[in-house]
């Protein structure tokens, strides 16, 4: 699968779609992105040590949307409650639930001492390879786990170690998970390869027990371990899956900034766990396309006591009422929102809404949900405005992730009021944000339509000029098809424009002989020439 080119004039280009590769990869990098993509999709199998115990047989099957991101499909984890301190019972196969298994008799269930359970739905970073290339003392850098500035807001750095690092070296700044228990993207796989699939692997080299029985493992269990063997390049599996996930590029944001929204967002204090950009470390380790670079996750990639919200399940340092802040880039297509998938279905804003008031009214997001309700009509209506742009791309003008026929119609009106503001819907399709939606902004809508597989070549009426420029620039389409209303092929030898040549027409061309009154050669002439292509075009039109 190729992308199309999407630099335009002027040096502008159209924002990667979330799930497309990062921007500046080279060759190579590129070939591991789709190679590892393949792998991430590909269902394991029994032979190839799939379980005994797992929840799915491959990645993709719950990091749907898109591939590579967040699900509908939610994790169990069940303990015990000690006293307020939550206890995994590891013993008894805790804390994750593998819900599948190869064999019947070795399929796990919640355990009847288990006191806690919790759901986990998927969750997604995107451009994982960003998140884990910023530096951990940026991340430290917004911990108050005193609350020292009594904002209400306090926020700590869960350190952890990296699977893949030696324990006698310093802790990491962990930043993936929901409780921010991992932090790098190799870790995650093992864990995830291990104990989502039931492949064991060079990180975690032993398998799973069905609820912790030692008998049962012996018994389901027939391939040797570590099950994730090097491939002929030497890469294992969870290398694979690793570089894919890292290559992923940031979803769009569009508008990128200045909307209105963004201000309410921040005088209300979202921003105070969700922080807008970030800049990768300069590393000369990093590849290139990873390194420097400006992102807009909206996250601190703190845990933040979340109060009412809490799951009841301590995760490492992390406990019973606290939360990662999740990232909001691509929140637009979200569905459900929340660690425990509380807010879904409806329309986008029902769902930000419910996501929003759960902040409170206990725990540090308290005062945030309290500064929502207090907002005027048009202050939500701004804010959300601003979180649909998270997400949304270029020229999907009505927002239904498909550019198409009806964002052109929504073009060719913006052709003829500009983009006055950010807010304005046309800012949409203003890609060089010049207030003016102008030829520049529509080569780039082909572009993103040639994108996304639409064929804009289309030309009804053969004058050299494609359907969708002639509707940019004022066409009628009303029945939005992508062709003009009024296109009718060229049919010049009908001369009374009846829709069919005939002999009417033979007659006119005949009085006018010798006259331009029925020239269609163009040689201001009615002669010879223009009856022979009178007669070529006998019949109806079209
Ligand atoms: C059964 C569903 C399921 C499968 C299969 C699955 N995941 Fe996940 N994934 C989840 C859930 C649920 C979370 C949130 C986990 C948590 O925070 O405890 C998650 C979180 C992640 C994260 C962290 C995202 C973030 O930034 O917070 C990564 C990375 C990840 N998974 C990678 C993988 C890889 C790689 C595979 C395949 C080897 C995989 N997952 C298979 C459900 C799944
Ligand atoms: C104290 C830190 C904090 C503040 C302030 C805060 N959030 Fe959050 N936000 C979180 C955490 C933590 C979660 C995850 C909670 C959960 O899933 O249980 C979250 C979840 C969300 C989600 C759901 C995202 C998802 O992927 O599931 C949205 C939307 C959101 N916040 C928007 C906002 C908005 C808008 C504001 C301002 C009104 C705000 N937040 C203020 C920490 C914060």
């Amino acid at each position: 699968m190729m992308l199309a080119s999407t630099a335009l004039a002027g040096g502008v280009e159209l924002q990667p779609k979330a799930g497309d590769p990062l921007v500046g990869l080279s060759k190579q990098e590129v070939a591991l992105f789709w190679a590892g993509r393949l792998d991430y999709a590909t269902p394991f199998a029994v032979e190839s040590g799939l379980g005994p115990v797992m929840n799915k047989s491959n990645c993709q099957s719950c990091h749907s949307n898109p591939v590579g991101g967040w699900g509908s499909i939610a994790v169990t984890r069940f303990g015990i409650d000690n006293k307020g301190e939550f206890s995994p019972l590891e013993e008894l196969g805790g804390s994750l639930l593998q819900s599948l298994s190869i064999s019947d008799s070795c399929r796990e269930i919640i355990p009847l001492e288990a006191t806690v359970t919790a759901a986990r739905m998927t969750n997604s970073s995107m451009a994982y390879g960003m998140i884990e290339a910023i530096p951990d003392a940026s991340i430290a850098v917004n911990a108050d786990p005193t609350d020292a500035n009594g904002d209400g807001v306090s926020g700590r750095v869960h350190w952890v170690l990296p699977l893949e690092s030696s324990p006698a070296t310093p802790l990491r700044a962990g930043r993936f998970g929901w409780k921010a228990q991992i932090a790098t993207v190799l870790s995650f796989s093992a864990d995830a390869t291990r104990n989502e699939m039931g492949i064991t692997n060079a990180l975690i080299p032993t398998e799973s027990a069905p609820n912790g029985s030692a008998a049962l493992l012996a018994a389901c269990d027939a391939v040797a371990d570590p099950e994730d063997v090097p491939d002929a390049s030497g890469m294992t599996f969870i290398e694979r899956v690793t570089r894919f996930q890292r290559y992923l590029a940031q979803p769009p944001q569009t508008p990128s900034s200045g909307m209105s929204g963004e201000v309410v967002f921040n005088a209300i204090g979202c921003n105070k766990c969700h922080v807008a950009q970030w800049t990768t470390a300069n590393l000369l380790s990093l590849e290139p396309a990873l390194r420097n670079k400006t992102i807009r996750p909206y996250s601190d990639f703190l845990l933040h006591d979340m109060g009412l919200l809490a799951d009841g399940v301590q995760d490492g340092d992390a406990n019973e009422q606290e939360f990662r802040t999740p990232t909001l880039w691509n929140l637009r297509t979200r569905d459900p929102m929340l660690h425990n998938g509380l807010a879904s279905g409806g329309e986008f804003a029902d769902r930000v809404t419910t996501a929003i008031n759960a902040h409170g009214p206990f725990g540090e997001g308290a005062g945030a949900a309290a500064a929502f309700a207090e907002l005027s009509v048009t202050q939500r209506n701004q804010l959300i405005a601003f979180l649909d742009s998270l997400g949304r791309e270029e020229y999907d003008l009505d927002g239904n992730r498909l550019i198409d026929a009806v964002d052109l119609s929504a073009m060719a009106a913006c052709r003829l009021t500009g983009a006055s503001s950010p807010d304005s819907n046309c800012a949409i399709g203003d890609i060089n944000r010049d207030g003016v939606v102008n030829t520049i902004d529509m080569n780039g809508f082909l572009l993103a339509a040639v994108r996304d597989g639409v064929d804009i070549t289309g030309d009804c009426d053969g004058d050299g000029i494609v359907d969708f420029v002639e509707i940019f620039n004022g066409a009628p389409d009303a029945d939005l098809n992508g062709i003009p209303d009024n296109c009718a092929p060229a049919c010049p030898a009908d001369l009374n424009g009846d829709q069919v040549v005939n002999a009417a027409d033979l007659a006119t061309l005949m009085n006018n002989w010798g006259t331009p009154a029925a020239d269609l050669n163009g040689d201001a002439t009615t002669s010879a020439a223009d009856l022979s292509i009178l007669l070529s075009s006998w019949g109806n039109c079209g």
